[in-house]
């Protein structure tokens, strides 16, 4: 049975300025009518208005898509398609954050292969071409711009759906840390709190791998160092640098190794409460790390001595809540809740297997 199988799919270009380089790589792939996919907050900033300079300086003929939102959801995919249909696109570049990036891949699914997004939920169900892409992250976070999964919600029930595919690889990530520096303080935070979540939950799954390993080791060197130097010094380059790089390479680890009960017990927070990701994520990563100590205890001590300690210091540094009290959450909703994060796909891969009985013993200890 193979156990590993390596292929890295998306060049990844990194320095600051090189969002500069963005027209001239476009034309590079053959790019000539590109749709723009940014969400509100990133065109409102300008960039969007810049990519789309870039573009048209080498001849490029831009659309641009703004119509969705933080939680992209099948609807905003379908209006996504139906806005680039009659422009007859044959390129797209996702511009910002992970919602940019998520709904960039979701357009691109259901454009060329047809059906809905429900359609391509699991692995590898696109049978036709897709449209060749760029990712340019504005936040360091998701690292979505790594990954073949496209995560949208169902309209309808709003349960997250991942939905990968190879060819829904981005061809290029192009990374500039000066690009993100403009993100608000709330997004550095909950963002970056979220990549050292990815770092974390990756190194310890059951399909990690010495190549995934690789990853996650790295990203949380860099990160663990840049957090705190992000969210103090707001304009520092190099640091915004090691949490971008830092974010790609979370990114390419969970491409090789999934995730775990941390995204599990979250993802229901979200959908029941509307807490962004990264809060939901604070609130948790340190008590699942705590909960699975059992489990890996060796494992986790190679990333510090004492993991839990060490993320509640840095949960602190970036102002997040401390409690699910703190935010909203009902004790009563609990044991529903751990239903829920039962059900989530991401939570077979947690080291100590993980079950409601598990996701109460979490959420109980969050509380
Ligand atoms: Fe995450």
């Amino acid at each position: 049975m193979t156990t590993l199988d390596f292929a890295p799919r998306t060049r990844a270009v990194y320095g600051p300025g090189c969002f500069e380089e963005l027209g001239r790589m476009a034309k590079e792939l053959g790019f000539r009518r590109c749709l723009v996919v940014a969400d509100p907050g990133v065109r409102d900033a300008g960039h969007m208005d810049r990519a789309c300079r870039l573009l048209t300086d080498e001849g490029i003929h831009t659309f641009c898509f703004s119509e969705f939102d933080v939680n992209p959801d099948t609807h905003m995919v379908d209006a996504g398609r139906a806005f680039a249909k009659p422009h007859a696109i044959d390129s797209i570049i996702g511009l910002g954050g992970g919602s940019s990036m998520d709904c960039a891949k979701g357009i691109n699914f259901v454009l060329t292969n047809g059906g809905n997004m429900k359609g391509y939920w699991g692995y590898g169900k696109a049978a036709k071409t897709m449209l060749p892409m760029i990712g340019v992250p504005t936040t360091a976070g998701t690292g979505a711009e790594a990954q073949s999964y496209a995560l949208i919600s169902d309209a309808e029930t709003h349960v997250k759906m991942a939905c990968g595919d190879p060819k829904a690889a981005f061809r290029v990530a192009l990374l500039d840390p000066v690009l993100c520096l403009t993100a608000p303080a709330f997004v550095k935070a909950t963002a970056g709190y979220d990549a050292i979540s990815h770092a974390v939950e990756t190194w310890v799954t059951t399909k990690r791998n010495p190549i995934s390993q690789a990853f996650s080791r790295e990203a949380w060197r860099l990160l663990e160092r840049s957090f705190e130097r992000v969210l103090s010094h707001g304009g520092d380059v190099e640091a915004m640098g090691g949490m971008l790089l830092g974010s790609h390479l979370a990114g390419l680890a969970i491409e090789n190794s999934m995730l775990g009960a941390t995204h599990a017990c979250a993802n229901p927070l979200t959908a029941r409460y509307g807490i962004p990701h990264g809060v939901a994520i604070a609130l948790l990563l340190r008590h699942v790390v705590a909960w699975n100590l059992a489990g890996v205890d060796g494992v986790y001590s190679e990333l510090h001595r004492d993991l839990p300690q060490h993320l509640e210091e840095l949960r602190r540094a970036a102002g997040l809540p401390r409690r699910l009290q703190d935010a909203g959450v009902q004790r009563a909703d609990i044991p529903a809740l751990a239903e829920a994060a039962a059900h989530q796909w991401t939570g077979r891969f947690n080291p100590r297997p993980f079950d409601a009985h598990g996701a109460r013993e979490i959420y109980e200890c969050a509380w």
